[in-house]
């Protein structure tokens, strides 16, 4: 994958010396992903389902074949793309609605250290509000998640496995084709949050089996203030929506409403129009790179960055045997926000913090870590100009004392 010439398709390149190491938080966003964005809103810009007239019919028509884009592109059915407005509103829509009618006292809900709030927070609300169990996947050595540790936790009593394909700290990909069959085996559902998998490599619902599973736009090449939520069309059928409004109901009487079929009883309010078209073109333009290319270049860039990093005295990498391209790191003794502050000089943008995943950095008994996530527009160059960089504030912050 040439990918010097997949920075043109970025405007943002223009600043030659950007340094974008943060895709994790929130990818960049191709030129074509804009324009489609900015064709909604300059020429069709009305709303969808409503209008009467040719410009609501192709707005119409645009949003709900995003949607057939969308389903085509993780082998969902098309009544089985929910267009949320992230991973963390469809992680919550699963609990809230899912989550609220099915558990019960006594029932345990099997989450792990490795979790972003948004997928465990919600289950906490659940676990709390009906007296049921939390109960933590150990964790190995390495902050992994394994088939033979998840076995240890599940029982008759498991109700919900919610649970990452791929850790937004760590980096590490969950054994989930083995872990949903178990959790199968004994009733469960599964919720996967694949904020951080569907981005970076194929994923088929139907051979992975997930019950639910969630993903956001702006992660790979798509807009904010959009993301998907893929449920089984069986549990759809039976479940509540979370939100009462317009447009996803079908009869509305004095003291009774009927809502109306999935996707649309969870898409209350006029929804994100424009934004939900042109994730349709960022899965267009991961689909012309292809995942097998986008894999095997973070795999390289990953590798070669930790064999360098691994060369520098005073580092430390937290997660040295990951398998995608988050490296999650600190410099010794130096706080992470004061080590970004420094990158940030050098015009590299990396996340410092505890990544929205709290439970990892008490895991690791640090206070927060350095990560850098590669995607498809980062070259050598930049894993280069990094590296001298990291070296740079190595030196500095052992210079004036650190
Ligand atoms: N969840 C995002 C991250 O990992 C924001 O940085």
């Amino acid at each position: 994958m040439d990918a010097n010439r997949i920075k043109q398709d970025f405007q943002v390149y223009e600043d030659k010396t950007l340094c974008y190491l943060d895709s994790a938080a929130s990818s960049l966003k191709p030129d074509r992903v804009i324009n489609v964005l900015d064709e909604y809103y300059k020429k069709y810009g009305v709303n969808v389902h409503r209008g009467v007239y040719n410009l609501s019919y192709i707005a119409t028509e645009k949003y709900e074949s995003s949607r057939q884009t969308i389903a085509d592109f993780i082998n969902a059915d098309f009544d089985e793309v929910i267009f949320t407005r992230g991973a963390s509103n469809a992680l919550n829509v699963v609990a809230l609605s899912y989550g609220m009618a099915h558990v019960n006292e006594g029932d345990e809900i099997i989450v792990n250290e490795l979790e972003h709030h948004s997928q465990l927070l919600p289950w906490q609300q659940v676990a709390k509000a009906k007296k049921a169990k939390l109960v933590y996947i150990p964790l190995t050595i390495e902050g992994r998640i394994t088939t033979e540790n998840f076995q240890k936790v599940l029982t008759n009593k498991t109700k919900v496995v919610a649970i990452n394909h791929t850790s937004n700290v760590m980096g590490y990909i969950t054994p989930l084709e083995e872990i949903i069959p178990l959790a199968h085996e004994v009733g469960a559902v599964v919720s996967v949050d694949a904020a951080q998998g569907v981005p970076h490599q194929k994923i088929d619902v139907k051979s992975l089996d997930a019950d639910f599973l969630a993903f956001s736009g702006h992660k790979m090449l798509g807009p904010t203030g959009i993301g998907v939520l893929y449920g089984k069309e069986a549990l759809l059928k039976e479940m509540s929506p979370v939100e009462y409004g317009g447009d996803m109901i079908d009869s509305v009487e004095k003291y009774e409403s009927v809502a109306k079929d999935a996707p649309y009883k969870f898409e209350t309010g006029t929804p994100p129009i424009g934004e939900a078209i042109a994730l349709g073109e960022a899965v267009r333009y991961i689909e012309e790179l292809g995942y097998e290319n986008i894999r095997e270049h973070e795999q390289a860039l990953k590798e070669y960055t930790i064999k360098e990093m691994q060369k520098i005295e005073g580092v430390t990498i937290y997660n040295p045997t990951v398998e995608t391209g988050i490296i999650a790191f600190n410099i010794d003794g130096v706080h992470p926000h004061d080590a970004v502050t420094y990158f940030d000089g050098d015009n590299i943008c990396m996340r410092a913090g505890h990544h929205c995943a709290q439970l990892v950095t008490r895991w690791l008994n640090v206070v927060a870590t350095l990560r850098i996530s590669y995607y498809v527009y980062n070259t050598f160059e930049d894993a280069d100009q990094f590296l001298t960089s990291l070296k740079g504030a190595v030196a500095f912050f052992k210079s004036v004392g650190f």
